[in-house]
């Protein structure tokens, strides 16, 4: 039985009049850029996530560079955050010029290890990136706790991680300012490439909004240098379609989380994700462990079910940043511990019970 990782198909049909919609008022109203539909869709994130801004853009990796600059880090600064995560988290800090320092991952959850952090901060470290990897919340009160006593600010890469919680309080809301992405696979995902920024904070919302703007807030008069990151009508349509649908599509993402926990119990050679008990998490990705990772891949693909390695390579050992003059490459042993052998099995909204246990079947019969 053909099993994607993701099925975006099935969730198109199940919305189709209201998306076919979307395009065809956006076509007849020839409003491409900015507008109504991108205002609406900026309040509704913020009430969503509880903050007093949302700033739409061009994707999830703008807006973690508009967040940067709009907080003035640069050259000469360090922003420490996780090797854990896809590249653009610490691609971003590279962007703006900064240093990123990388803090190795606890097992289990896969997130920065909170406990780490104070031994990486020196004179230079401005700010502390966490990544809510795979859809869960990285231990914030601890992590905020260590950025007051130094004075850092911290900037949540919450990518993966919309409708996700940390002690009743949503991804988004837990630092000075949160990036999203909406990239087709994320959970709340459009039509192409989109992203926003979450913020209590008046001067950061303007500045990023600005800074989005070619640094212009009056047009054609430019106070500074920007870049162009603009999120269309077209995907704000589409995830004003999508976002009402949200939570319940977390809650299938979480209810199969249990299902395979249920089933997986116990294999050995496998080790499962670990929710922690402080949040909710919402599986952007269901992630598991081994050391036959190959081999049960390898299975898995020979029967159509979709999978992936996700991370095959930690970022502190990436080409981009090992050839880098002046780097040293930290000993990261859990992030380590984890190229090529965690990888994804399909979780998705609508995953059906019956292909949940072909996934299974296939797994156990690879692991022997
Ligand atoms: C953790 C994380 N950060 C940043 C990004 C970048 O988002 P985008 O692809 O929208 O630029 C992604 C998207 O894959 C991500 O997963």
């Amino acid at each position: 039985m053909a099993i994607p990782l993701l099925d975006l198909k099935s969730q198109y049909e199940s919305l189709k009049a209201e998306l076919d919609g979307v395009w065809s008022d956006t076509m007849s109203s020839a409003g491409f850029i900015g507008g109504p539909k991108v205002k609406a869709l900026e309040a509704a994130i913020a009430e969503y996530c509880g903050t007093k801004h949302c700033v739409a853009c061009g994707n999830g990796t703008d807006a973690l560079f508009l967040i940067l600059g709009a907080l003035g880090i640069g050259k000469g600064d360090e922003v420490i955050t996780t090797p854990f995560t896809f590249f653009a988290t610490a691609e971003s800090i590279a962007h703006v010029g900064a240093t990123p320092v990388f803090v190795d991952i606890e097992p289990g959850t896969y997130n920065l290890d909170v406990s780490k952090i104070e031994a990486a901060i020196t004179p230079a470290t401005k700010a502390i990136m966490p990544v809510h990897i795979f859809g869960q919340c990285v231990d914030m009160d601890a992590l905020n706790a260590i950025a007051e006593k130094h004075g850092l600010v911290v900037i949540e890469d919450a990518c993966q991680a919309i409708g996700a919680t940390y002690k009743g309080r949503p991804a988004g809301s837990l630092g000075r300012a949160a990036a999203f992405s909406f990239f087709p696979s994320k959970n709340l995902g459009c039509a192409g490439d989109g992203g926003c920024i979450t913020t209590d904070d008046d001067e950061l919302a303007a500045a990023a909004r600005k800074m989005a703007a070619h640094g212009t807030s009056k047009k054609y008069y430019h106070d500074a240098i920007g870049v162009n990151s603009r999120l269309d009508a077209l995907q704000a349509g589409v995830l004003l379609v999508k976002l009402p649908h949200l939570d319940e599509w977390n809650g299938q993402r979480r209810a199969a989380a249990t299902v395979y926990n249920e089933l997986l119990a116990g294999a050995e050679g496998l080790e499962l994700p670990v929710e922690r008990d402080y949040g909710e998490m919402v599986y952007h990705l269901y992630i598991v462990k081994s050391a036959s990772a190959d081999k049960i891949m390898a299975a898995l693909s020979a029967e159509g079910i979709g999978t992936a390695l996700y991370y095959p390579l930690s970022l502190h050992e990436q080409a981009a940043f090992t050839e880098r003059e002046g780097y040293t490459r930290p000993t990261l042993p859990s992030a380590e511990s984890c190229d090529g052998s965690t990888f994804a099995l399909p979780c998705f909204p609508g995953i059906t019970q019956a292909q949940q246990e072909e996934v299974v079947r296939v797994v156990l019969s690879a692991l022997g």
